[in-house]
C-alpha cells in the first residue's frame, strides 16, 4: 500500500469506494496489534494469536468471525483505544479436513484480558461449536478478567465456565495455554478435557507468587507455582508438558485425529489393513513377562505391539505414571488404553493413579471411544498418607467410572490382578465385555506372600520351631497358593474371564473382540446424574 492510500479515505458514494473502505477496515482489524507488540511476544519465544491458528489449522481453512467487534468500555480513557477485534481471535476451520471452532486470545492487545466483547467473542463461538457439534479448541494467552471493565468482565467469564460445563460430553473441547492464565480464568481449562501447556512460556495459577507471599509467607516463582512442567507432573492439571508451541498445536491436531466430531457423531475410521493370522511382532509378547513376578518390564512396550502401527499417543505421561493412558487405533478405529506400568512403583495403584484414569475411562465413554484395559497390578499403594488424603472417596472414583461405562470395554489382565485392584481395572463384574488373560495371570485376593502370612501362620511357626529353612517354606507355600489360588485357569472355569490365551494371540483377540462389540447396546437406569464421589 502507498503512502497516497493510507491517507486518502475511499469514497463512500461508489461501490468501489466501499470496497476499498472494507479492505482498509480488515487490514486494520488483522494489523491491531502494531509491529512493536508482536515483536515483543516473538521475543517470549511466542507466536500471535493468528499465527497460532495459522499453524493449527489445515492450510487456509480459517473463516474468522467478529474481526470488526470493538470494546464499549468508557472506564480509564479506554474509549481511546478500540482496536478491531478487541482481545481475542474467533472462527472456524478444519484439522485434518475436519470442522473445528477455535479462539485464541491475543497478548498483544490488552494483554488478552477478558472484557466485555472479548467475552462476548468467546461465548459466541462456543454457542457455535455446540450448536454445530464440532469440537472446540482455545488458545489461552491472558492477563484474566480486564481490570477497567470490573464485575462485566467476571460475568463473562461464568458465562464461559457455564458453556464449559453444558459442552463437556458432547463436544470434545482442547484448552492450549500458551501464555499466563491467572485467578479465576484457570478454571475454563480446568473444565475441558484436555489442557495442552509449553514449557516454560505458559503459567497456570489461582493466585499467583506475590498474594502467596503475603498470605503465607511461602516464596515461590512463577514458573515453580504454575509452570507447563509443574501442571504436568506434580498437580495432574495439564495433560501434555509441549517443548514449543509447535509441539502443543501438533499435539492437539493428534488428539483431534482419535476424536469424534461429538457424543452422537462416529468416530473417525482410517484405513488400516489387519493381519488376523499371528505374525513375528505377536510372537515377541510371549517373551515379555519375566518369571520372576517381582520383575518388572515396560507396559508401552504390549500395547505397542497390540495396536495399529505401534503408534500410541500418551495423555498426561509425567503425572502418575504408575498407570499409563492414551490413544491409539485398532483396525483404524479409534480405543481408549488403560494399563498398569509395572516399570513405576510394581503398577500399584494409588489416588493419582486412579483419578487420572478414572477422567479418562469417562471421557472415553462419554464419546464413545471403546476401551482396552491392561492388567497388572499388585494392589492399591498402602500407607497413612493414603488412606488420609481419601483413597477410599477418590479410589471410588475410578470403581464408578467402569461401573457407569457402556462403551465397549476388552481387558486383558497380564500378570498381577490382585485384590480390589483386580476388581477395578476392568473386570468382569464391573461390566466389561470380553475379559481374558494370559497364562502368566495371577488374580487372588492378595500375592502368594501376603496370603501366606495369614493362611499359614501355625505352619510357619512350626517350621521356624523346628529349624527349617523359613524363607523356602514360605516360597513353596507361596508358590503353592499361587499355583491353586491365583491361577487364570480357575477364573476361567467359573467364566469370570472369558478365555486364557497366548499372548502372541492378543492382538487378534483384540481385533476381534473390538469387531464383536461394535454393535454393543447397553443403557444405565433414567436418572438426572449420577453423585460421582468427587
Ligand atoms: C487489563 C491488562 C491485564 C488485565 C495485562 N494487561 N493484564 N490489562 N486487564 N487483567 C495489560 C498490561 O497493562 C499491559 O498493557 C499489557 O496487558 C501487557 O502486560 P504486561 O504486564 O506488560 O505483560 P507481562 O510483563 O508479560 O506480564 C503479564 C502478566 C501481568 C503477568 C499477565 O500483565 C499481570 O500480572 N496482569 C494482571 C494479572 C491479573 O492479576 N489478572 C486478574 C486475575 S483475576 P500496556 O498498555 O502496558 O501494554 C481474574 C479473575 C477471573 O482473572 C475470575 C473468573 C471467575
Amino acid at each position: 500500500m502507498t503512502d497516497d492510500q493510507t491517507t486518502t479515505s475511499p469514497d463512500l458514494s461508489t461501490t468501489a469506494g466501499k470496497l476499498a473502505d472494507l479492505r482498509d477496515r480488515y487490514h486494520e482489524a488483522v494489523t491491531a496489534s502494531g509491529e512493536a507488540a508482536i515483536a515483543k511476544q516473538h521475543a517470549k519465544g511466542k507466536k500471535t494469536a493468528r499465527e497460532r491458528i495459522e499453524a493449527l489449522l489445515d492450510h487456509g481453512s480459517f473463516v474468522e468471525l467478529d474481526e470488526f467487534v470493538r470494546h464499549r468500555t468508557h472506564a480509564f480513557g479506554m474509549e481511546r483505544s478500540r482496536p478491531y477485534g478487541d482481545a481475542v481471535v474467533i472462527g472456524t476451520g478444519t484439522i485434518h479436513g475436519r470442522q473445528v471452532a477455535v479462539y485464541a486470545q491475543d497478548f498483544t492487545i490488552f494483554g488478552g484480558s477478558l472484557g466485555e466483547v472479548a467475552g462476548e467473542k468467546i461465548v459466541k463461538i462456543m454457542d457455535l461449536a455446540l450448536k454445530t457439534g464440532v469440537p472446540i479448541i482455545g488458545m489461552l494467552d491472558s492477563g484474566g478478567a480486564r481490570i477497567q471493565e470490573g464485575v462485566v468482565a467476571l460475568g463473562k467469564y461464568g458465562e464461559i465456565f457455564r458453556r464449559n460445563t453444558a459442552a463437556s460430553g458432547v463436544i470434545p473441547q482442547i484448552s492450549i495455554v500458551m501464555g499466563p492464565a491467572a485467578g479465576g480464568a484457570v478454571y475454563s481449562p480446568a473444565l475441558t478435557d484436555f489442557v495442552i501447556m509449553v514449557d516454560k512460556t505458559s503459567q497456570m495459577f489461582v493466585t499467583g507468587p506475590d498474594v502467596i507471599k503475603t498470605v503465607t509467607g511461602e516464596d515461590v516463582g512463577m514458573e515453580e507455582l504454575g509452570g507447563a512442567l509443574t501442571h504436568n507432573k506434580v498437580s495432574g492439571v495439564s495433560h501434555y508438558l509441549a517443548s514449543d508451541e509447535d509441539d502443543a498445536l501438533d499435539y492437539a491436531r493428534a488428539l483431534i485425529g482419535f476424536l469424534p466430531d461429538n457424543n452422537l457423531a462416529e468416530l473417525p475410521v482410517y484405513d488400516a489393513e489387519v493381519e488376523l493370522e499371528v505374525t513375528d511382532s505377536d510372537r515377541k509378547l510371549n517373551t515379555i513377562i519375566p518369571d520372576s513376578t517381582n520383575q518388572p518390564y515396560d507396559v508401552h512396550t504390549i500395547i505397542e505391539h497390540i495396536v495399529d502401527g505401534g503408534d500410541f499417543l500418551e495423555v498426561q505421561p509425567l503425572y502418575a505414571p504408575n498407570i499409563v493412558i492414551g490413544f491409539a487405533r485398532v483396525e483404524g478405529r479409534s480405543v481408549g488404553v488403560i494399563a498398569n506400568q509395572p516399570n513405576v512403583m510394581a503398577g500399584t495403584l494409588n489416588i493419582e493413579a486412579g483419578e487420572k484414569a478414572a477422567r479418562f475411562v469417562r471421557f472415553c465413554d462419554a464419546f464413545s471411544i471403546p476401551i482396552l484395559t491392561l492388567v497388572d497390578v499388585p494392589g492399591y499403594l498402602p500407607g497413612t498418607d493414603q488412606e488420609w488424603t481419601g483413597v477410599i472417596r477418590r479410589g471410588a472414583k475410578l470403581l464408578y467410572a467402569y461401573a457407569e461405562a457402556t462403551v465397549p470395554l476388552v481387558t486383558v489382565i497380564t500378570r498381577k490382578a490382585y485384590g480390589g485392584a483386580y476388581i477395578v481395572m476392568g473386570s468382569k463384574q464391573l461390566g466389561a465385555d470380553i475379559n481374558l488373560a494370559w497364562p502368566t495371570a495371577e488374580i487372588a485376593v492378595m500375592g502368594g506372600q501376603g496370603a501366606v502370612n495369614i493362611l499359614y501362620r501355625g505352619e510357619i511357626k512350626r517350621a521356624e520351631e523346628a529349624g527349617e529353612d523359613v524363607a523356602a517354606v514360605r516360597t513353596r507355600l507361596a508358590n503353592e497358593y499361587t499355583y491353586n489360588v491365583a491361577s487364570p485357569f480357575l477364573a476361567a472355569e467359573r467364566g469370570e474371564l472369558d478365555g486364557v490365551i497366548e499372548p502372541a494371540a492378543t492382538r487378534v483377540a483384540v481385533v476381534k473382540a473390538l469387531r464383536a462389540l461394535r454393535t454393543k447396546r447397553a443403557s444405565l437406569p433414567p436418572k438426572k446424574h449420577g453423585n460421582i464421589p468427587l
